[in-house]
């Protein structure tokens, strides 16, 4: 699919302004919805705290600021396998989501309720950790360190019988 010459004008003013490629495709894939964006990225970056969503294995909206939580991963696709393993994290549109130490699925908001950073998953200390000033959420999104002092927002996680995909809901 080609991108449209509204779309490239846009991205031109856009890349003008400095955002890069991945930056881009993330604007694209929320203006157009997640479904339209089949392409490969390059660099998915799944678990490592980039931020970006990725583009394939992921259907439905990630994002808060685009009304309700509802979204379903593919654990099959090389951006979310990932998570068929304990202690991994991926951070998708607004939610960080993790299969933490147990092996039982977390969906949190990423964001610290501090200052915004995204926070990460310690499989070591089963929590989840803001490396900006080192608040602690425990897996429920209770603050257990501060200085942040309200919790990550919880979403509900169903795996499917096959365990190839996981939904995420508000
Ligand atoms: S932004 Fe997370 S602890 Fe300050």
């Amino acid at each position: 699919m080609n991108p449209t010459t509204d779309q490239m004008k846009r991205g031109e003013f856009l890349r003008s302004l400095g955002m890069s490629s991945a930056a881009l495709m993330a604007f694209y894939c929320m203006g157009t919805g997640l479904t339209a964006c089949s392409s490969k990225s390059d660099d998915p970056s799944p678990g490592t705290g980039s931020g970006t969503t990725p583009s394939t294995g992921i259907t439905g909206n990630a994002n808060t600021s685009a009304g309700a939580i509802n979204f379903t991963l593919d654990l099959t696709d090389s951006n979310f396998s990932k998570l068929k393993t304990a202690g991994q994290y991926v951070l998708v549109g607004s939610l960080i989501v993790a299969k933490i130490a147990n092996g039982s699925f977390v969906a949190l908001s990423k964001a610290c309720t501090h200052e915004g950073s995204d926070v990460q998953y310690r499989v070591t200390q089963n929590d989840f950790y803001c490396n900006n000033h080192g608040s602690e959420f425990s897996t429920t999104g209770a603050v257990e360190v501060g200085p942040a002092t309200r919790a990550l927002t919880q979403y509900k996680t169903a795996l499917s019988t096959d365990g190839n995909s996981l939904s995420v809901t508000a």
